[in-house]
Parts: C-alpha cells; sequence; structure tokens
C-alpha cells in the first residue's frame, strides 16, 4: 500500500510540473544546452576552434563521398569514406556525452560499401548519416556557436577604474545631453557634450585592438569622425532639425554597427550562458 501511495504521489507531482509547464508554454524559452566537456575543444581552454573543424571536415567529406560514389570511382570513394569515419566517430570520443547520438551503423554500411562498390548503399549510408547531423544540428548548433564564439565583453575595462559598461552609459549619456541641448538652444552645453562624446569614442576605441588586430585604430573610423566635424559645425550654424539629422547619422556609424553585431551576440551569449536563477523561474 505505502508504495503505491508513493507512486501515486510521483505521478501526481510530474503532472503537476507539466501542466505548470504547459501552461506558461507562451513565455518560456526551452533550450538544450551542450554538455560542458565541449568548453575544451574551443578557446580559451583549446588554441584553436577543435570542434568546429571537425565539422568543416565532415561536411567536406559528406561532399566528397557523395562525389566519388556518383563517378563510380572506387580508389577516391574509398579514401574519403575512411577519412569521413574517422571525424564523425571522433564526435563521440572529444564529447562522450554525444556518443549516443552517432548512428554507428550506417558508418559500418559506409565502409563496406564504398569497399565493395555497391554505390547505391553509399547513397543510402550518406542519407542516414546526414540525418543523424541535422537532428543534433536542430538541438545544439546555433546555442554552442553563441556561447563559445561570441566574442566576449565581460573582462574589457576601458580604464583603471572604468568598466565597459559605465563607459557605455556615459556615451550614451553625452549622445543624448547633445541632443537635449540643441533641442532647447544651449549652444555650450552642446559642444562640450560632444567634445566629451568624442573623448570618449576615441578612448573607446583603443579596446578593438585587443582583438582586432590591425596596425591602426580601426574605430572611430574617417567617416564617424568626419560625421563629428560636420556635427560641430552644424552645432554651431544649423537648425536644431539639421542638428537631430547629424546626430542620428553618428550614432548608426558610431554605435548601431557595432552593436548588430557585438551587443547582439554578447547579449545572446550572457543569456544563455548564465544559470538559471530558480526565483525568476518560479516568478515566471
Ligand atoms: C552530436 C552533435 C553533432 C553531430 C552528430 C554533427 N554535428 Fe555538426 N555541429 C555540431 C555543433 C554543436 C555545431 C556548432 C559548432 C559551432 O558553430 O561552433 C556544428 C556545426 C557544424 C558545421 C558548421 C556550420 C556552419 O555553417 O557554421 C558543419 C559544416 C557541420 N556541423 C557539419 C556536420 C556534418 C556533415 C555532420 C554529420 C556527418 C555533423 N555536423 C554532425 C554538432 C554536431
Ligand atoms: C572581445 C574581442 C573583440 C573586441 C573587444 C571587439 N571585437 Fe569586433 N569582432 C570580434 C570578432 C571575433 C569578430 C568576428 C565576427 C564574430 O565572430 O562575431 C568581430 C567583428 C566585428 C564587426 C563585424 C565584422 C567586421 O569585421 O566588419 C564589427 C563592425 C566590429 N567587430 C567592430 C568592433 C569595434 C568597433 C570594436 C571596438 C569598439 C570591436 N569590434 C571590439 C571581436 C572583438
Ligand atoms: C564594441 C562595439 C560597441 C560600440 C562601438 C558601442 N557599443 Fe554600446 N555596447 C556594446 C556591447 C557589447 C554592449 C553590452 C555590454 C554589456 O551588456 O555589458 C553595449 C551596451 C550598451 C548600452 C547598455 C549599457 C547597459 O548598462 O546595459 C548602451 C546604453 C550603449 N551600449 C551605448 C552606446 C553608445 C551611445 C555608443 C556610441 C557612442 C556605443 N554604445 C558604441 C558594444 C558597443
Amino acid at each position: 500500500m505505502r508504495w503505491l501511495h508513493f507512486i501515486l504521489l510521483q505521478c501526481l507531482l510530474i503532472v503537476l510540473v507539466a501542466a505548470v509547464v504547459y501552461i506558461h508554454n507562451d513565455r518560456v524559452v526551452v533550450l538544450k544546452k551542450p554538455p560542458v566537456s565541449l568548453a575544451q575543444w574551443y578557446k580559451p581552454e583549446n588554441k584553436r576552434q577543435v570542434w568546429l573543424h571537425n565539422m568543416f571536415k565532415l561536411r567536406r567529406e559528406m561532399q566528397a563521398v557523395r562525389f566519388y560514389s556518383g563517378n563510380e570511382n572506387t580508389e577516391h570513394l574509398q579514401k574519403w569514406a575512411t577519412r569521413l569515419s574517422e571525424h564523425y566517430l571522433k564526435i563521440g570520443e572529444m564529447v562522450p556525452e554525444w556518443s549516443d547520438k552517432l548512428n554507428r551503423d550506417a558508418i559500418t554500411l559506409l565502409q563496406s560499401s564504398a569497399k565493395n562498390g555497391r554505390y547505391q548503399n553509399v547513397s543510402d549510408a550518406l542519407d542516414k548519416l546526414a540525418e543523424s547531423c541535422k537532428s543534433c544540428h536542430a538541438d545544439y548548433r546555433a546555442i554552442t556557436a553563441t556561447i563559445y564564439r561570441a566574442p566576449d565583453f565581460s573582462s574589457l575595462e576601458i580604464g583603471p577604474s572604468i568598466s565597459f559598461d559605465t563607459h557605455m552609459q556615459n556615451l550614451a549619456k553625452q549622445v543624448n545631453q547633445v541632443k537635449i541641448a540643441s533641442e532647447d538652444g544651449k549652444k555650450n552645453v552642446a559642444h562640450s557634450s560632444l567634445a566629451a562624446l568624442k573623448q570618449g569614442i576615441d578612448k573607446l576605441g583603443e579596446t578593438c585592438l585587443d582583438c582586432h588586430k590591425k596596425d591602426k585604430q580601426v574605430y572611430p573610423d574617417e567617416k564617424i569622425n568626419n560625421t563629428i566635424t560636420n556635427l560641430e559645425k552644424s552645432l554651431t550654424t544649423g537648425t536644431p532639425k539639421e542638428q537631430g539629422e547629424v546626430l542620428g547619422t553618428l550614432a548608426v556609424l558610431a554605435c548601431a554597427r557595432c552593436h548588430g553585431t557585438h551587443r547582439l551576440a554578447y547579449d545572446s551569449r550572457k543569456l544563455m550562458s548564465d544559470k538559471p536563477n530558480w526565483l525568476e523561474l518560479i516568478k515566471h
């Protein structure tokens, strides 16, 4: 009797959890996270993006096998089928948690058919492999690229005591201060805020070189600098409407372009890497 109660209680719990998830399914995104053992195949734990390069090999090898089985060229077919098998099985060696996602029967079929020149069977084996590629990619491709390859800004510092985040907030304040002063005809404030913004932009440019290894500073580029010069002139002689337009152009060139690449990717990375906060989950 006790066991029956216990099992019933368990079932009730499962139904309850399922019901809660179902009721909230329009407000919660459920993602599968890749196993942590994947980290060793990416920077910074590894010098190269080993996992990604194994994937590029697989795509090339699938193509070569398809090509040579179509041409009925057994010699080259065998060479590429061997490589494909090796790199496909390497998936399970690199991330043991994913071993059970591999279709080993398809690999065995591929190798024996390649050896014996049974081209139709080679093609069938490739189709089965392609399904296994697709099924893992559907769950894990995008999230893996985001977590392990989106550039990380969390430890960047602008100065000894200014975090990247604080610098961003200051830049936004300066942009808005220019706009407010321009609208209200306060030329001096507009000019001094623009001067501060220019300084902040130059300072930000130094951090790009941490990752963008170029001989000269890539940010701010000539376009941005010209726009700042135009805005300086406009703040003296232009109408508030003109000033607003030039400022808008500056914000696109100096802020929005980079946000489109870096902020978007970095925000997603943070969203997906952060540990779930149970309090937040329960509140939802
Ligand atoms: C067990 C999981 C898994 C299996 C099986 C798998 N992959 Fe992948 N693959 C991934 C993950 C994770 C990524 C994302 C890596 C990244 O972007 O850094 C990826 C990315 C790729 C990419 C790069 C995509 C792009 O355009 O950037 C290619 C190409 C690729 N895989 C090919 C293959 C092929 C071909 C197979 C089957 C023969 C295969 N993969 C099987 C997990 C898998
Ligand atoms: C933490 C390293 C890092 C920092 C710091 C960094 N970037 Fe990048 N950036 C990258 C990487 C890596 C790419 C390649 C694309 C990708 O993987 O997102 C890239 C791509 C870009 C791109 C899009 C592609 C291109 O080359 O045109 C722009 C624009 C860009 N960065 C601007 C900047 C600017 C401006 C700064 C400084 C204010 C900066 N980045 C600072 C790592 C960084
Ligand atoms: C590297 C390219 C890059 C450039 C250029 C850039 N930003 Fe950002 N910005 C980022 C990234 C990355 C974040 C996310 C930082 C974070 O969440 O810690 C961010 C976040 C912000 C935020 C939000 C800060 C917060 O507290 O969450 C504001 C506001 C902002 N940027 C304003 C600006 C303005 C204004 C400019 C132009 C004058 C600018 N940014 C130029 C990359 C850039």
